[in-house]
């Protein structure tokens, strides 16, 4: 089961999303995170040092041998990045099949995990495109904030446009509610307006805004393991269930 966390709109959660879900993932099943972001947060978000680190996805997408890139913490198997990715954009420019790269490259290790969670940069650029590919379902984190429905329509056709022009079956596995606030009318706002529009989509689980975050990722660890009675912890704890919930039915 290969999932991308996807939007292209930044800082909507998806890091901290896939880092959580990956931990809680892992506590029953084999989980290999990927990190296609040349921001590598979430490589940031397990404490691994960026300097220390031999192959990172720069090297899977140039040269490939995923394999060799795979390194293990805290009961994950994760794919790193570095700021390197950000020069393969350009290198993979016009090179055939480019679309492709991770879609090749994880088939020939997908066998050994039960879940693959790819975390996206914030654009729709090759990287992202690689990622959907790739994957069985997409997930996408929608922050409660205004603005958040923009770029979503756009969004949703690429996937078509994935299905259709690269003939995969990339489902919409949810939108889910990041960040959401208790406090203010936006919050409930968005929240009324992402269900009046795609109400067969909304996940039932809600992440609030909760400063622990912040905290865990400064400590190099996701929520779930920092603090896990922390409220923004048991919202994902019931994200990952009702997640396998889905997928057990899909
Ligand atoms: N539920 C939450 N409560 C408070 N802060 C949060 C929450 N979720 C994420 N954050 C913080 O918001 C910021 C953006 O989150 P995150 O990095 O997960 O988003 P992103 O979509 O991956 O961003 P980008 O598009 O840059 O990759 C981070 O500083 C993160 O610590
Ligand atoms: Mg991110």
């Amino acid at each position: 089961m290969i999932i991308s966390i996807a939007n292209q709109k930044g800082g909507c959660g998806k890091t901290t999303t896939a880092a959580n879900l990956g931990s809680l993932l892992a506590e029953k099943h084999k989980v290999l995170l990927v990190d296609i972001d040349p921001q590598g947060n979430l490589t940031t978000h397990f404490g691994i040092s960026k300097a220390d680190l031999r192959y990172t996805i720069y090297d899977t997408m140039l040269n490939g041998k995923i394999e060799q890139a795979i390194i293990q913490k805290d009961g994950v198997d994760i794919v790193p990045s570095t700021i390197d990715l950000a020069g393969a954009e350009v290198e993979l420019t016009g090179k055939i099949g480019r679309e492709y790269i991770l879609d090749n490259e994880l088939k020939k290790i997908s066998r050994k995990y039960d879940y693959i969670l790819i975390d996206t940069p914030p654009s729709l650029g090759v990287f992202t495109i690689n990622a959907l590919v790739a994957s069985d379902y997409v997930l996408i984190p929608v922050q409660a904030e205004f603005f958040a429905l923009e770029g979503l329509t756009q969004l949703l056709k690429v996937i078509d446009l994935v299905n259709s022009r690269l003939a995969k079956k990339l489902k919409l596995l949810g939108m889910v509610m990041t960040m959401f606030n208790t406090r203010t009318r936006s919050s409930k706002e968005v929240f009324e307006d992402v269900k009046k529009h795609y109400s067969k989509s909304l996940l039932k689980t809600v992440i609030p805004r909760n400063v622990t975050i912040t905290d865990s990722t400064m400590a190099g660890s996701p929520v779930v393991k920092y603090r896990k009675n922390a409220p923004a912890s048991k919202s994902y704890i019931a994200l990952a269930k009702e997640i396998e919930r889905i997928l057990k039915v899909k």
